[in-house]
């Protein structure tokens, strides 16, 4: 059974205005997102939402095994119930849904690949702060996969292995997704750059 997700909705006030689909690392929850938000500026809808797994009192979007090992079972519920959550949030909170931008770091980056080729209709774009790739065999369900989507790794992320992501990008492409891919010299944690060029990623691209 689907369970609903702690959000935060914000309205920009404009009715034609994109939603960016704030999501969380690992341990993280709907407030930690919204300053980083901050800097693309307030012609976006804000939607927050807080990963409903627990992984010894800190909150994730899915299960996983071990570091880097993916629980894919409980990925895909988690997926879909995501998917069908912000389906009905639209309704409720009166979104366009066909305008969400995903923006996920981490962990809240991996369930957005998992909904990237899940739902290949229901993002509009979206932008991967250290992603992983969230299944190990990569198929869109649907015939769509030509989402924009920026991501940023770092070279020395010790989580996140720089030919890991190499091949999820080349993955990413071969199904038809537009990725604009970076690779900054730092680690797991976010900088200034992933900010500013995402930002400008946004600005060029919606
Ligand atoms: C994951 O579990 O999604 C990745 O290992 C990243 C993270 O630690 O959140």
């Amino acid at each position: 059974n689907f369970q609903p997700l702690k959000y935060i909705y914000k309205a920009s006030g404009n009715p034609d205005a994109y939603t960016l689909l704030l999501l969380h690392g690992t341990g993280g929850d709907e407030n930690d997102m919204l300053p980083l938000a901050e800097n693309f500026g307030k012609s976006y809808n804000i939607l927050s939402l807080r990963g409903n797994v627990s992984e010894n009192g800190m909150p994730r979007f899915f299960k996983r095994l071990g570091m880097g090992i993916f629980d894919e079972e409980d990925l895909a519920f988690r997926t879909d119930e995501m998917a069908a959550f912000i389906k009905g949030l639209s309704a409720k909170e009166g979104f366009d849904p066909d305008k969400i931008i995903a923006l996920g770091y981490s962990n809240g980056a991996n369930i957005a690949g998992a909904t990237l080729v899940k739902y290949p209709d229901l993002l509009a774009g979206a932008i991967l702060y250290r992603p992983m790739q969230p299944f190990k065999k990569m198929a869109l369900s649907g015939a769509k996969g030509n989402t924009k989507i920026f991501l940023s790794s770092g070279s020395f992320d010790p989580t996140v292995h720089p030919a890991d992501t190499a091949a999820y990008v080349e993955n990413l492409k071969n199904l038809s997704f537009r990725v604009d891919a970076h690779q900054i010299a730092t680690g797991h944690g976010l900088t200034s750059e992933d900010i500013h060029l995402s930002a400008l990623w946004l600005s060029e691209n919606f």
